[in-house]
């Protein structure tokens, strides 16, 4: 039995949440390898909308086991937040969530040095989520981390220790640690209601399952031009958001992959600073934004809008061995006369087709451009209601790619999805 991946091709927001939902019936189990509250993944169903950031996107198809793996980095305030809001609309975790005891803790003081090292960086900001993110996995690597399984075994002492190491850190930056009670507060009541869950060896439970002929959907944050490896550096996340990271963030060996799930959406965006060599600063970019309501699920930011990207999403095939490509949000662009499609680059005049090193590059998209199909698509249900020019977009995609798309989506509700065979 193969464990299966579906993760973000792009810079995160995809529309990764919906999809896995659709697909869960299919698996026994959903895992989460990586990433951590900086995620939003918005599902809808029933009338009802649901924004997921730890909990992985398995938990509303009856009893699935969902798993938060080593490699996610968890917060218990914001943990605690989002497991009561799911218990108020009658949704019962504990016996079907599981939660790895080598995951890595967001401290309060995570959150501060994640405000004062963006505070510090002027001009140069990443634009992060504030949610602590890079300093969590800064003390992971740095060997200084505190665990899920640490909860149990002198954790007082460890805390103190991490925190009074962060305050001097806090004190050089000059930022303010008055938030910090407060803070400090909502963290331990998340410690408590963490404790009602159940602390696994994961990397074994998982293996276990495999073994036993389960069925495994691996759940990726982000996207891969967001990875820290492969991402557009430093303006990225701060772990591998790429289909190695499911090896690295669950304990599965790499000859244990199975299908490679790579979902993007019909155009681009991004949250936060960084390269987006297709962003549209005019009305049509604004147009993009006001239909596929293209603002943060988190932080309600704005997101930036541009045309769809193949040479970065080649490069994200590549790095992941995507074996199916997923489409979203393809009803977002009914409205457009004509679609363009960056097929390569152009940087000091010179065409390229791969994503420079270089950050601060100037890059100027070379266009395809393709008609708009000018229909509306969020009712349909099967692929021969397509109109022919979405089908002309679809095939042209595959043919750059290479790769077959064998889900697409029609608009946010688990029932707008459409599958097609792969060829
Ligand atoms: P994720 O982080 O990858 O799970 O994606 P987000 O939830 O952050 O962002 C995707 C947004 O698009 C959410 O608001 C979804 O409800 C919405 N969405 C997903 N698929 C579609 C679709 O096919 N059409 C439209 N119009 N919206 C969609
Ligand atoms: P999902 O899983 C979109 C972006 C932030 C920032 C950079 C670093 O919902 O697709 P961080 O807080 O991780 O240190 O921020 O990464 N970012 C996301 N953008 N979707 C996400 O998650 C993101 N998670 C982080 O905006 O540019
Ligand atoms: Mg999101």
């Amino acid at each position: 039995m193969k464990v299966d991946v579906l993760l973000g091709l792009q810079w995160g927001d995809e529309g990764k949440g919906k999809v896995v939902d659709v697909l869960t019936p299919k698996y026994d189990v959903v895992a989460r390898f990586q990433g951590g509250p900086n995620a939003g993944h918005t599902l809808e169903f029933e009338g009802e909308k649901y924004v997921l950031r730890s909990i992985p996107s398995g938990i509303f198809q009856g009893d699935k086991i969902n798993i938060i793996g080593n490699g996610v980095v968890l917060d218990p305030a914001l943990f605690k937040t989002e497991v009561e809001a799911l218990e108020a609309s009658g949704h019962k975790l504990t016996t079907k969530l599981l939660i790895s005891k080598k995951a890595h803790l967001i401290l309060p003081t995570h959150r501060l040095l994640d405000a004062a090292y963006e505070t510090a960086k002027g001009n140069d900001k990443i634009g992060t989520t504030g949610k602590g993110i890079g300093p969590a996995y800064t003390d992971k690597i740095s060997r200084n981390g505190l665990r899920v399984g640490d909860l149990l075994h002198n954790f007082d002492q460890k805390y103190a220790a991490a925190t009074a190491r962060h305050k001097s850190i806090l004190l050089q930056y000059n930022y303010s640690v008055n938030d910090l009670e407060r803070l400090e507060k909502e963290w331990f009541e998340g410690i408590e209601k963490l404790k009602e869950f159940q602390f696994i060896d994961s990397e074994h439970v998982a293996n276990m399952y495999i073994n036993h002929k389960k069925s495994i959907l691996a759940e990726g944050a982000q996207g891969t031009m967001l990875d820290i490896d492969f991402g557009s550096y430093p303006f990225v996340t701060s772990s591998n958001t790429i289909s190695a990271g499911v090896c690295t963030g669950l304990g599965i060996a790499p000859n244990r992959i199975g299908e490679v799930f790579g979902i993007f959406k019909a155009y681009c965006t991004r949250v936060g600073s960084g390269p987006f060599p297709t962003e549209l600063m005019d009305e049509t970019g604004q147009k993009m934004r006001d239909l596929g309501y293209e603002y943060g699920s988190v932080t309600g930011r704005p997101r930036r809008c541009g045309w769809l990207d193949l040479v970065a999403l080649k490069y994200a095939i590549m790095i992941n061995g995507v074996t199916q490509l997923i489409m979203m949000k393809s009803d977002v662009l009914d409205d457009f006369d004509t679609i363009n499609v960056c097929v390569a680059y152009k940087i000091n005049g010179q065409e390229i087709s791969y994503f420079p090193f270089e950050t601060d590059a100037v890059i100027e998209p070379i266009y395809a451009e393709l008609p708009g199909w000018k229909s509306a698509m969020s009712g349909m249900k099967h692929q021969n209601e397509f109109p022919e020019e979405f089908n002309a977009y679809i095939h042209f995609i595959e043919n750059e790619l290479n790769t077959s798309i064998t889900i697409v989506s029609v608009g946010a509700d688990r029932e707008q999805t459409i599958f097609l065979p792969k060829k």
